[in-house]
């Protein structure tokens, strides 16, 4: 495993001529984020040795690399998700892969579903802690040296990420939220019943991506922020159907917003 992430590492190392040290997974709403960047350059997935191969044709995503404002960034845009059938090994490769290739600081995004009654569709959430709710660990098997056999999880999501996106966010007039994210196998969305069972839990938003992400970042020494878009809520009441396209449009109407928050706090790190 080591051996794949470093053969890879190499890989891109030799195609890459800046030096990033932040690194964006563009999940739902974040998208558009590409098109803020300069002097690109790209890595297909499928041109990269050891990289997960892609269960949807011709959709396998790209490493990009450029600049952000004043910022050297790394950008992945596709993610692998557990649903998909990757063990958590897959799902978690790239970040282990940005850790060889330099990168300490981790922003993503995805889309979730709110379990917070105060939260009305189309909010941003800032998550300030998550709830692992995944079958399977993403550091089950031999400890990487990377990070400890028993890693520290106390502050997943960086304090100080967080309160300068709150401050951002403020100044630009953008409202935010704050909560956990709740991180489940999917790929059905939940019952009534697991709504609220997560709700009780603690849980404001529940997502199938992120948490495997997250904890492999942390385990490898990286700062994380990570930012939900609430595209459907799981309260009681407001409880309606939910499909992948109700789900794509709130987040598509967020994107802006969000961002405008990610580009500032990036180049602000
Ligand atoms: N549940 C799980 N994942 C999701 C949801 C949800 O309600 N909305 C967007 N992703």
């Amino acid at each position: 495993m080591l051996e794949q992430i470093q053969e890879t590492a190499s890989f891109i190392r030799a195609r890459m001529h800046t030096a990033p040290e932040t690194a964006v997974i563009l999940g739902s709403g974040l998208g558009k984020l590409v098109n803020e960047l300069t002097d690109t350059y790209e890595i297909r997935y499928e041109e990269i040795p050891n990289f997960p191969v892609s269960t949807v044709e011709g959709h396998s995503g790209k490493l990009i690399f450029g600049r952000l404002g004043k910022k050297e960034i790394m950008a992945m845009q596709g993610r692998f998700h557990y649903y998909e059938g990757y063990n958590m090994k897959e799902v978690t490769f790239p970040v282990r892969v940005m850790h060889e290739l330099g990168i300490k600081n981790l922003f993503v995004s995805n889309a979730a579903g709110g379990t917070n009654p105060t939260f009305e569709i189309g909010d941003l959430m800032i998550i300030t802690d998550h709830i692992n709710f995944f079958p399977e660990h993403p550091l089950r098997g031999k400890n990487i040296y990377y990070g400890p056999r028993f890693p520290d999880m106390s502050e997943a999501y960086s304090r100080k990420f967080i309160e300068r996106a709150k401050r951002i966010a403020a100044k630009k007039g953008i409202i935010v939220r704050e909560g956990i994210y709740i991180g489940t196998q999917g790929p059905t969305y939940e019952t009534p019943a697991e709504y609220r069972m997560f709700a009780r839990w603690g849980a404001d938003a529940v997502g199938m991506s992120t948490v495997p992400e997250v904890i492999v970042a942390n385990h490898c020494g990286m700062k994380v922020f990570g930012i939900s878009v609430i595209t459907d809520l799981g309260v009681e009441g407001k409880i309606v159907e939910v499909s992948h396209e109700d789900v794509q449009k709130a987040a598509d109407a967020a994107q802006p917003r969000m961002t405008a928050i990610m580009k500032d706090l990036i180049n602000e790190e």
